[in-house]
């Protein structure tokens, strides 16, 4: 349904020229929910805004539902009203001159050749019932609250019955609990009208929850794409590891490998581990072993192939609480249960699961 490829772009900046997308290649299959996610100034809104349209890019090429609508070679650059899309951003753009009925009817009103009035009705109305806001069309647009107007929004793209939506952090000038719950919301209203989606944000947890593949971006290029589990679980490179959740850096050196598995000494010697590894690692190599807090089991006792660390700092998060711990040099996180009663200076011991470790060579 949506093809990208080779996608490049230079802003002109006053200190020069900025390639802001150095290459960007995707492709997202009818009724996919695909997600760029990435750090600020990645790159995510300027390649959402090339597929819309409202961008040239310098080189490369966009197919929508086999159309080609930017083919830089060809000089093909449709603008974005020719472009089988529904356009949803951070900021509602809900017209406040208008009334609800209004603002979803536009796309409509300005869609030639002309729909008969009895039509639009109809179709502003099956938008309007698909968010739950029917009630709501006589409403004055500016007299709604924050998620009202998104779902306003949500309406108006989805109501020429785009083969393409495009959406550039819709859920970011919510509050959390409301965006927690438009999430679920925004994902229904996606799986029922079977729209394809182009979701960019740079809020990882909403981008693991809600796509079906995520790209992560960073300076101007996809670092790693892949379905929520895949990217989290198996980073293939360091910035996504330290991206996508919080990860833990320990320093180690591998004595031996072999059948995949490499044998790693941690520095210092706390402890050693049999880790699965892909990459071919050669004995001898300085390793960085990469954990999530959530793989770390931490105990007050110490305990068989235990790792002594000194528990700097417990932060109560509710439902569970992170421990800040040192291993020498290093600061390591773990997630425990809230009831663990630790206190500062108190020594923790830790254990890894060698399993769930990815091992890449240290720079
Ligand atoms: N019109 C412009 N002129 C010059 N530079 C621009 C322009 N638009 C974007 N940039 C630069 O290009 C880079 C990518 O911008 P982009 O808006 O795509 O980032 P982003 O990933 O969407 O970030 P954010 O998460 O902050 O929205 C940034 O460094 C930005 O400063
Ligand atoms: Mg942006």
């Amino acid at each position: 349904m949506l093809t990208v490829r080779g996608l490049t772009k230079t802003y002109a900046t006053a200190d020069g020229d900025f390639q802001a997308l150095k290459g960007i290649d995707f492709d997202v299959p009818q009724g996919g929910f695909y997600t760029l996610l990435g750090e600020s100034g990645c790159g995510k809104s300027t390649t959402l805004r090339c597929v819309a349209g409202l961008e040239e890019p310098d080189g490369g090429s966009i197919v929508i539902a086999g159309q080609v609508v930017t083919d830089i070679e060809r000089g093909t650059q449709l603008p974005a009203f020719e472009r089988d899309i529904g356009l949803v951003f951070q900021s509602y753009a809900i017209w406040p001159h208008m009334d609800v009925f209004g603002n979803v009817a536009y796309p409509l009103r300005v869609q030639r050749p002309r729909l008969a009035a009895g039509d639009i009705k109809a179709r502003v109305m099956d938008a309007l019932r698909l968010v739950g806001m029917e009630s709501f069309a006589g409403r004055q647009a500016t007299k709604l609250s924050g998620g009202q107007q998104q779902r306003v929004a949500f309406a108006r793209a989805l109501v020429r019955r785009p083969k393409l939506l495009l959406l550039d952090e819709p859920l970011s000038n919510l509050d959390a609990k409301l965006r927690e719950q438009m999430r679920f919301e925004l994902q229904e209203l996606i799986s029922r009208t079977g729209v394809t989606t182009l979701y960019v944000t740079h809020d990882q947890s909403e981008a693991l929850a809600m796509s079906d593949r995520v790209a992560v971006m960073s300076a101007g290029r996809i670092v790693q794409s892949g379905a929520p589990r895949e990217v989290y679980g198996r980073p293939t490179n360091r910035t996504v590891a330290d991206f996508l959740g919080s990860a833990n850096f320990l320093r180690g050196r591998v004595v031996e490998a072999h059948d995949g598995v490499a044998t790693v000494a941690l520095a210092g010697g706390a402890s050693t581990l049999h880790v699965p590894s892909r990459a071919a690692l050669a004995a001898g190599t300085t390793v960085d072993v990469i954990f999530r807090p959530e793989d770390v089991t931490t105990r007050l006792d110490p305990s068989d192939g235990a790792i002594e660390c000194v528990l700097e700092r417990v932060v109560f998060q509710g439902g569970s609480s992170e421990c800040q711990l040192r291993l020498g040099s290093t600061a390591l996180r773990s997630v425990v249960h809230p009831s663990l009663a630790a206190r500062p200076g108190d020594r923790a011991w830790i254990v890894l699961q060698p399993e769930r470790c990815i091992l890449f060579a240290a720079d």
